[in-house]
């Protein structure tokens, strides 16, 4: 959702200030054009110049500039925009945006902006301003603005030395809100519970020692953050893994198939669409040693047993969901696949051969076909797991409109 998004950032006098410029070039890095203006007080912390070369655009600070880069700069900059991002926002820009009040050109830009985009506030400052009544009823008013956002401030040190909520979220995170916010307003996903199934399960054998697989959880974790782009609401459930969860997701942790099969069954009547990236463990050991199993014998057995299957659970339980499956083969890739599709009643899956290389387990890219219940077969070309999921998410846009064309 951020490529070529216009994206126009809003920054007032905190100490904060200085995580705007880390946020801008990462904004830039993702393909969005960036503009920012400044209030007067921002200004004394930070020169306009260096957020010039950052953003790669004029800065505007003034109503009264001799020469602005339009004319009536409130206005157009407000119609340029397709988002507008307050960070960090201070108290009096938070109270003066409340209160319509327009006596700089932040705070005219801000009521230039018109309803049909959305704004985004990141308040930051030091926690008794924060929860201060005015603050706080300042917030919700804004809150119950169609429009209007807000990323909830972070707890920790502070500048001033307080510890408490206040601190204005790491850059990153940021941007996953104004991400995810672009995709609440503008993405074709709006509307839909998306459930992801990522990364691998653990089976226990003793209290130290698992059976598991490669997965790194990158390919479920690109789906969920795809999804989240696009406006979907997103239930992601994850095996163990070193991937950082998307913050606007809700994120369940779970180790083994069990765990991750309640979980799974739990959600699935609350969601429209459930995509299982997961690598499951098929077995898991018969009996669980209480103890550290001690190394005492030439051989050791251990007795497995199947796990249940969870796709073929949600296939049966099945109702207005679309069910998408993965496969990982090493051979016969389109005849196991398509095998799967009927067992588990998926409506289409996404075959991977874990064999090649830049494909399957733990690598940035992946390699698959996408095959519908028609067996018709999409061969994708190498591509990164992002490109990947947002082409598994169009053809799940597609598959709901041939449903709702069935269904008139
Ligand atoms: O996590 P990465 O490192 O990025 O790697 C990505 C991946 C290789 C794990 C991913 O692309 C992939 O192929 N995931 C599916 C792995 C797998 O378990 O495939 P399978 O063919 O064994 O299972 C078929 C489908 O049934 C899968 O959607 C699986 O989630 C599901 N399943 C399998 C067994 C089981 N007991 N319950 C299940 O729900």
């Amino acid at each position: 959702m951020l490529k070529n998004k216009k994206i126009l950032v809003g920054v007032s006098g905190g100490i904060a200030i200085y995580k705007a410029l880390d946020l801008i070039s990462r904004l830039r890095k993702q393909g969005a054009e960036v503009r920012v203006v400044m209030t007067e007080h921002a200004t004394k912390f930070i020169n306009p110049t260096l957020f010039r070369e950052i953003s790669c655009n004029p800065v505007a600070v003034t109503l009264w500039d001799e020469q602005p880069e339009f004319y009536a700069e409130h206005i157009k900059l407000a119609e340029w925009a397709d988002i507008l991002v307050v960070a960090p926002a201070t108290a009096n820009v938070v109270g003066k945006m409340a209160h319509g009040l327009a006596d700089d050109l932040l705070s005219s830009v801000a009521l230039a902006i018109p309803v049909t985009k959305p704004i985004l506030l990141c308040p930051a400052m030091n926690s008794n301003m924060y929860a201060n009544v005015a603050v706080q009823d300042n917030l919700d008013e804004l809150l119950v603005r169609e429009n209007y956002f807000v990323v909830e401030p972070a707890e920790g040190v502070l500048a001033c030395g307080t510890v408490g909520l206040g601190r204005l979220p790491e850059p990153q995170e940021l941007l996953e809100h104004i991400d995810a916010t672009l995709g609440e307003w503008y993405g074709d996903l709006v509307g839909r519970h998306i459930l992801v199934t990522a990364s691998g399960t653990r089976e226990a054998i003793d209290p130290v020692r698992y059976i598991g697989n490669k997965s790194s959880g990158k390919m479920g974790f690109a789906v969920a953050r795809a999804a989240l782009s696009r406006g979907a609401l997103v239930t992601l459930i994850a095996g163990p893994t070193k991937e950082v969860a998307p913050v606007e997701a809700n994120v369940i942790n779970v180790q083994s198939t069990q765990e991750m099969y309640d979980a799974c069954l739990e959600a699935y009547p609350k969601v429209d669409v459930v995509i299982k990236a997961a690598a499951v463990a098929d077995y898991a050991p018969a009996k669980v040693a209480k103890e550290k199993i001690k190394k005492n014998n030439e051989k050791l057995d251990l007795t497995l047993k199947k796990n249940p299957d969870i796709l073929k659970e949600l296939g049966r339980q099945k109702k207005k969901q679309i069910l998408v499956g993965f496969a990982a083969e090493t051979t016969k890739v389109l005849e196991y696949a398509k095998k799967k599709i009927k067992e588990k009643n998926l409506d289409f899956i996404v075959a991977n051969d874990v064999s090649q290389p830049g494909a399957g387990f733990d690598v940035n890219t992946n390699i698959v076909k996408l095959i519908d219940k028609a067996g018709k077969v999409e061969e994708l070309p190498q591509l990164t797991k992002d490109e990947v999921a947002h082409r598994i998410l169009d053809k799940v846009l597609k598959i709901e409109k041939q449903n709702v064309s069935r269904k008139k």
